[in-house]
């Protein structure tokens, strides 16, 4: 009955394979379906056809060519975030101690410290449930010792200086938010994505704090949204000077330079 049901849809095969790591149409062809395996298929494909995100059913995500664990109320690491990655590898002085504001699942600050290993890092993350899991992906990668992740919101947080930041912070406005594909805007953590109802919110905190956390002449790396580049450059003009852009694979100017004069 349940094998019926399901070679109605093709994709199911592709999921399955997501899910267990096995090919469906092999097991199908060779009816090796036991029944813990037909139960968990069959989950996972409700939750797949209510638009539940595959990497939160797999557990995993890809980031610069490394497996990072997800999970739900965590951010998905975004192709786009590449870029910002590959930014600060250019970037960042030797020997720097670097910020990254908004960690999620520490993709970047951990495949940034995992490629250049002159670097130290601190990674702050508002969410609970995302600053644990940074912990464990860091610890994964055996990195603990080069990266502090701390649960705190970057606005409360002082003491500490820096030769360079690194943010992908929320930067959705209301209108991109209510336009977002399903799967995203009901099960990405909103925290993660909203930037206000212009979107620029994050960024003019960020251009209230940047002064207390970063040395004279640090820089600061921040990931912006489509059309979002020129607006940015304005928040942060009474303090920091804008050196220069990295853009994606599209074509979209993504990733801002600035030093703090
Ligand atoms: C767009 S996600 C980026 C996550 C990760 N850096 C990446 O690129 O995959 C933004 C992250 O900032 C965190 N965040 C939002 N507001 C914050 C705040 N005030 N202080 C620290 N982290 C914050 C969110 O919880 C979320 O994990």
């Amino acid at each position: 009955m349940e094998k019926v049901f399901l070679s109605r849809f093709p994709e199911s095969f592709y999921v399955w394979k997501e899910v267990i790591g096995r090919s469906l149409s092999d097991l199908w062809l060779q009816d090796e379906l036991s029944r813990s395996e037909k139960k968990l298929l069959s989950l996972g494909l409700r939750c797949y056809w209510a638009g539940f995100p595959l990497p939160y059913l797999t557990g995993e995500a890809r980031f610069a060519e490394r497996i990072f664990k997800v999970r739900p109320g965590v951010f998905l690491p975004r192709q786009e975030s590449e870029v910002l990655l590959e930014a600060a590898e250019k970037e960042i002085p030797s020997n720097s101690k670097v910020l990254e504001i908004g960690t999620g699942t520490g993709a970047v600050i951990i495949s940034l410290l995992l490629n250049r290993a002159d670097l130290k890092g601190v990674g702050l993350e508002i969410s609970s449930k995302a600053a644990e899991l940074a912990c464990e992906n860091a610890c994964f990668y055996q990195i603990g010792s080069r990266l502090k992740v701390i649960n705190q919101d970057f606005e409360s947080f002082s003491g500490e200086k820096f030769q360079a930041i690194v943010c992908n912070p929320p930067y959705l406005s209301f209108y991109e938010i209510m336009a977002l594909p399903f799967s995203v805007r009901y099960y990405e953590p909103r925290e993660a994505l909203d930037g206000g109802e212009s979107g620029l919110e994050f960024y003019y905190k960020l251009s209230e704090k940047v002064r207390e956390l970063l040395f004279s002449g640090g820089l600061l790396l921040v990931e912006v949204g489509k059309r979002q580049s020129d607006m940015v450059k304005e928040v942060f003009s009474p303090f920091m000077s804008w050196e220069k852009s990295y853009f994606d694979g599209l074509g979209v100017e993504r990733v801002l330079v600035f030093r703090l004069r």
